[in-house]
């Protein structure tokens, strides 16, 4: 049987570059053999917000969470590759991404088992930043991603093998704040230069998780 790769997309516009870059890392993954369950959190009217009847019972780890949820976390148990793909907001997750880790990576079903259930399953985080790669705060930013998603969540949930990988210029045009809050804007790219900019950036994704699944 062919192994599963459950690409995570979030993202509230339909023809955003995260949901372009979404099909991107699909089809790679496709290529390289895997059944692909693309779950875009915004099609599929996912409500990030926590509910009580998903909010972990401490004293009951084997607790009946929503019928949502639960399906949520069968399609995790059925893949064998995740790959969240989301705009880095704030340096972090957007909150529909945020929200659903809030309530499917939940307790008795993430963790808090001795022996978690999620083991062996592998965990790509593709973010999308309006940085550049020499921006003054973007090695910070990435240390905080790094920190956040690939050991808080992805260790966390007993998912040893885990990598963030962020697409830097996402918007194809310098902006830079310095530490007074003073913004200026460099030149967009235009025509010929944002093609060959973005066509890139395709590549860049698709290297990413040939990278990530030991293809390259
Ligand atoms: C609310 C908000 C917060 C953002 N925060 C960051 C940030 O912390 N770091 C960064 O590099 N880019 C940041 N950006 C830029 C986004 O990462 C970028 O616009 C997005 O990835 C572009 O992808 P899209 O065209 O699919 O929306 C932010 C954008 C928004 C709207």
């Amino acid at each position: 049987m062919a192994p599963t790769a459950l690409v995570v997309v979030s993202h509230h516009r339909p023809d955003s570059l995260t949901v372009h870059i979404g099909d991107v890392v699909a089809a790679r993954l496709k290529e390289a053999g895997y059944e692909i369950d693309l779950l875009d959190l915004r099609a599929e009217g996912f409500d990030p917000r926590m509910t009580t009847a998903d909010q972990p019972d401490w004293n009951d780890r084997d607790k009946a969470y929503s019928p949502e949820v639960r399906a949520h976390m069968e399609r995790v148990l059925a893949a064998d590759v995740i790959v969240p793909v989301f705009p880095v907001y704030w340096n972090s997750p957007p909150a529909l991404l945020k929200g659903w880790v809030d309530r499917v990576w939940n307790y008795g079903f993430g963790y808090g088992r001795s022996r978690p259930r999620l083991a062996g399953k592998r965990m790509l985080w593709l973010g999308l930043a309006g940085a550049s790669p020499d921006d003054d705060f973007t090695a910070w930013m990435d240390e905080t991603l790094d920190r956040v998603l690939r050991e808080g969540i992805s260790h966390y949930n007993g998912i040893g093998e885990a990598a963030v990988k962020v697409l830097y210029d996402v918007e194809g045009e310098p902006q830079h704040v310095d530490e007074h809050g003073n913004f200026t804007k460099g030149e967009a790219l235009t025509g010929a230069a944002r093609e060959a900019h973005y066509a890139a950036m395709d590549r860049l994704a698709a290297a990413h998780v040939a990278a990530f699944l030991g293809l390259e």
